[in-house]
């Protein structure tokens, strides 16, 4: 049996004493069923007598939860030591009564008890409205009246953890979990299936990880055990009762995914040690589909890695980590070109006899090769600078490095064309191999044309832009460009300068931490990116695409070799030499 608390034990004595003075007969020996119940009252008495002792006795279930305050302290019990108390004709005994031969109390001692009546029965009333909750909770939910349900209702809408669910938590068959006599220990162990939330209603209890020990205390009103339900993982901890004597709300995990899911918080927050160490929302677009998912917003690493190494579940069929390492540390770094001066005549008369097909092609097929080159880690390294990782970004440089060769190629072949009939003739062939390209779902080479073409070298050209081919070329903007790639099925060559456009932006845009936690929503914006590039690849370039004419030798040399000046003050220079400044 419980030990009363000093103060419900003198409550029990003044409460006895005052029965005694105004109302004896109500504890005296009584029959039921042949059977002799010594010195006890009858529980509807003991509720009309309480109800019209004081104005703060509001109403009678107020008085139930009064006495049930003093039986769950073993003050008062039942004569059986069966049931809580109700407001039936049950007998119920005071603990002084429990010994045969009591003495009856002194004049002294009922005067004393009636001094110290009002302030009892305050007191009384103070905590009973908790302890009759905690009964209507012990019942099982069929055994729940109209009115239980109501308080219960009134009660839960105060927790904190539930505040926010006025609408919701009449439909719950919310469980009181541990008797209040008995101490557990632990309440579930970390690695468990996750069953039940829960809500602390009274006591506290630690959170304890398996290598770190308590990493925090929960209190009153405070609830855990959702991670497990809301990401379908085990236990991401054990729960630790601190003390005796604690009482939950349990909500089994098929009612909080009938009732809660949708409404319970969007946010989960896990502390280590009064610190934020992780930060989970739920996936507005997961939940459309009815398959909630709550994503990393931030966290220290350790948890997130923590986290994903509890709930992640690795798709095969995206990575082969193994496989792409080995092809980046022995792969084919491409020789650099060497650095050229730069031409000095054109090379339109070699390949305006070259298809514009069989260009892009042969561009296509060597974009391809170097592209595939490209190890995801060397964006990560460009964005994050490469000093922080000592990494090399040889195979991305190189990549990034033909780019701008296609685009000074434009520029440069049109710079050295004197004659402008040529000159016209030279854009419309760049036009065709851009579209090609575009055609090819090269869409690197296709920018590089583009921008080449939009070179200021170039377009202050107006003579030769007299014909607007430009408007032709439908010159898409970035936006169009994104919308376009998502549409594309791989292989794709993406505009990759673009990409470290978007990466370096969302680098530079955003903290990579937020006081110490790791801003994981930049990561995983930055890491979208990646799965674009990983996208693209994700089918093998197909040389099949186009049907070459003979000479493909010719044109494949020629395009991995375009010789450029590479220098954009000369260029310019050149360009006024053809289209002198207008005064
Ligand atoms: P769940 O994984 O279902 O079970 C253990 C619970 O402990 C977990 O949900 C959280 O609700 C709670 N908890 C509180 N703090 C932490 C923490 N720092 N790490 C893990 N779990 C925590």
């Amino acid at each position: 049996m419980q030990i009363p608390s000093e103060k419900l034990q003198r409550a029990g004595k003044v409460l006895r004493n005052a029965i005694l003075s105004r109302a004896p007969h109500m504890i005296r020996d009584r029959k039921y069923h042949l059977k002799t119940y010594r010195q006890c009252c009858v529980g509807t008495e003991l509720v009309d007598w309480l109800v019209l002792q004081s104005a703060c006795v509001l109403t009678r279930s107020h008085a139930v939860g009064m006495w049930q305050a003093l039986l769950e302290e073993g003050v008062l019990n039942h004569v059986d030591q069966e049931l809580g108390f109700y407001d039936k004709y049950l007998f119920y005994r005071f603990l002084d009564d429990e010994e045969e031969d009591t003495p009856l109390p002194s004049e002294e001692e009922k005067r004393e008890s009636e001094e110290e009546l009002p302030e009892t029965i305050l007191f009384l009333a103070q905590i009973g409205p908790d302890a009759l909750l905690r009964m209507i909770l012990r019942k099982s939910p069929g055994q729940r009246t109209g009115d239980d349900l109501e308080i219960i209702y009134d009660e839960l809408l105060h927790i904190k953890a539930l505040a926010h669910l006025s609408n919701t938590v009449s439909q719950l068959n919310i469980v009181n979990t541990s008797e209040p006599h008995i101490t557990i220990f632990s309440l579930f162990n970390q690695g468990e299936e996750g069953t039940s939330w829960y809500i602390i209603l009274k006591g506290s209890v630690n959170v304890v990880i398996y290598g770190k020990g308590v990493v925090c205390t929960l209190h009153e009103g405070d609830d855990f055990g959702k991670l497990a339900l809301v990401t379908d993982s085990p236990r991401a901890a054990s729960i630790v009762l601190r003390e005796d004597n604690c009482h939950f709300l349990r909500v089994d995990k098929e009612d909080f995914n009938r009732i809660l899911r949708d409404v319970e918080a969007n946010t989960v927050r896990l502390k280590e040690h009064d610190h934020p160490v992780l930060v989970l929302e739920k996936s507005p677009r997961a939940s459309t589909l009815g398959n909630i998912k709550y994503t990393v917003i931030s966290g220290t690493p350790e948890k997130i890695l923590e986290h994903f190494l509890e709930t992640m579940r690795m798709d095969i069929h995206h990575s082969d980590p193994g496989s792409r390492a080995e092809l980046f540390v022995s792969v084919r770094f491409k020789t650099p070109l060497p650095d050229q001066e730069g031409p000095t005549a054109g090379s339109m008369s070699t390949f305006e006899l070259m298809s514009s097909k069989d260009l892009a092609y042969q561009m296509t097929m060597f974009d391809w090769e170097l592209f595939s080159c490209v190890h995801e880690h060397e964006l990560l390294y460009h964005t994050f600078g490469r000093q922080s990782f000592k990494r090399t970004t040889a195979n991305l440089d190189l990549f990034l490095r033909r780019f701008n060769q296609v685009q000074l190629w434009v520029v440069t072949e049109v710079c050295l064309c004197g004659q402008l009939s040529k000159r016209v003739q030279l854009l419309k062939k760049f036009i065709k191999i851009a579209a090609h390209c575009r055609e090819f779902k090269n869409l690197n080479s296709f920018f590089a044309i583009i921008m080449g073409m939009s070179n200021p070298a170039v377009s202050r050209l107006s003579q030769t832009w007299e014909v607007n081919f430009i408007e032709k070329l439908n010159n898409p903007n970035h936006r169009s460009y994104r919308l376009t790639v998502t549409k594309l099925e791989p292989p794709i060559i993406p505009f990759v300068p673009l990409l470290l456009k978007d990466m370096t932006f969302t680098h530079e845009g955003n903290k990579t931490f937020i006081d110490n936690m790791v801003n994981f929503e930049k990561m995983r914006i930055i890491a979208n990116t990646i799965r674009q590039v990983r996208h693209c690849r994700s089918q093998p370039f197909n040389p099949d695409i186009c049907q070459p004419n003979k000479n493909q030798a010719e044109v494949r040399g020629y395009v991995r070799k375009l010789c450029v000046i590479d220098n954009q003050r000369a260029l310019t220079q050149l360009s006024y030499r053809l289209e002198p400044r207008r005064t």
